[in-house]
């Protein structure tokens, strides 16, 4: 296997006409941005009014409004500020459909193989936002869904600014081949890697845990390890005052596309974005060596999925 490249700074790539390229896929798998100072795609004003007036669901366990393309069904929304849930489906419908079609075009051969995922809305102004630490969006972390295992393939997240003015700022910092040599054993890289079924109380729990639908059954070592991570960076303030940052903001109306399992991210200000995410097979990477779970393997050198 090639020695992966490692990129120890995250550039924001500036692209104007979609295509597909392999530079493209190179980048976004080093932990680079691809971003479009103007949305590629139509996104009526309509939508994006409509979307701006739907409140957020008064239930704190709803961070976003969801958009499952696969059922077609929206969710984490406040009946009570919706006043047609039908407008606020189509308009979602529409966004998915259309970051999905413009991701076919830009990266054709990652979606050949992808998990469509879900789509998502955030109306609320991230900045001075009270939440636990686990769930706060302004500490740099990796993403992992509890919910959806990967398994070692990756996510791939498409993100507009819906914001009229105001434009979404980022921090970003050194992706996962910089920062898992650093930080990975640290967070229990060989314990997860021991433990490749998990603890025991883990697998008890996890096989009647009525909410994820044991969901725990079906976490590879990486899953649980990547879980693990994405709490102790946020829980690092080591990490988090001395990691070097790359502060990027993303004006209204453009849109970018990033892996976020790669690309350690905080967001520190911006109100109304859209986000469609796919899993992307490892199998289709440029070079698969850059998959995290692939770094983390050779760190370990043992399987984690
Ligand atoms: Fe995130």
């Amino acid at each position: 296997m090639r020695e992966p490249v490692i990129i120890k700074a995250v550039e924001l790539i500036t692209i104007g006409e979609p295509q597909p390229r392999e530079e493209h896929y190179l980048a976004l798998e080093r932990g680079n941005i691809l971003h479009f100072p103007r949305t590629p795609f139509a996104l009526p004003e309509e939508d994006r009014d409509l979307l701006r007036s739907a409140g957020l669901s008064s239930s704190s366990h709803h961070k976003n409004i969801a958009y499952r393309p696969a059922e077609d069904k929206v969710t984490g929304f406040d009946p009570a500020a919706v006043s047609d849930p039908e407008k606020l489906r189509a308009a979602m419908r529409a966004y998915s459909e259309r970051a999905l079609a413009f991701l076919w075009k830009l990266l054709p051969r990652y979606m050949e193989k992808a998990r469509i995922d879900f789509a998502s809305f955030r109306p609320q102004e991230e900045e001075g936002r009270d939440l636990p630490v686990k769930k706060r969006n302004d500490l740099l972390h990796v993403d992992a869904f509890p919910t959806r295992p990967t398994r070692g393939d990756m996510i791939l997240r498409l993100f507009t600014n819906i914001h009229p003015t105001k434009p979404r700022v980022w921090m970003t910092s050194d992706p996962m081949g910089a920062l898992a040599p650093l930080y990975a054993n640290d967070a229990g890289l060989s314990r997860a890697a021991r433990h490749p079924k998990g603890s025991l109380t883990n697998r008890v729990f996890g096989a009647f845990d009525g909410a994820f639908g044991g969901v725990e059954t079906k976490r590879s070592a990486y899953d649980r390890f990547m879980l693990g991570f994405h709490d102790y960076l946020k829980f690092n303030a080591t990490y988090q005052d001395n990691c070097t940052k790359y502060r990027f903001d993303f004006p209204p109306d453009s849109t970018w596309v990033v892996f976020t399992d790669v690309v350690p991210h905080a967001v520190l200000s911006g109100q109304y974005a859209l986000e469609q995410t796919v899993i992307v097979s490892r199998d289709s990477l440029a070079q698969r060596e850059n998959a995290p779970i692939e770094i983390l393997q050779r760190l370990c050198g043992q399987p984690l999925a």
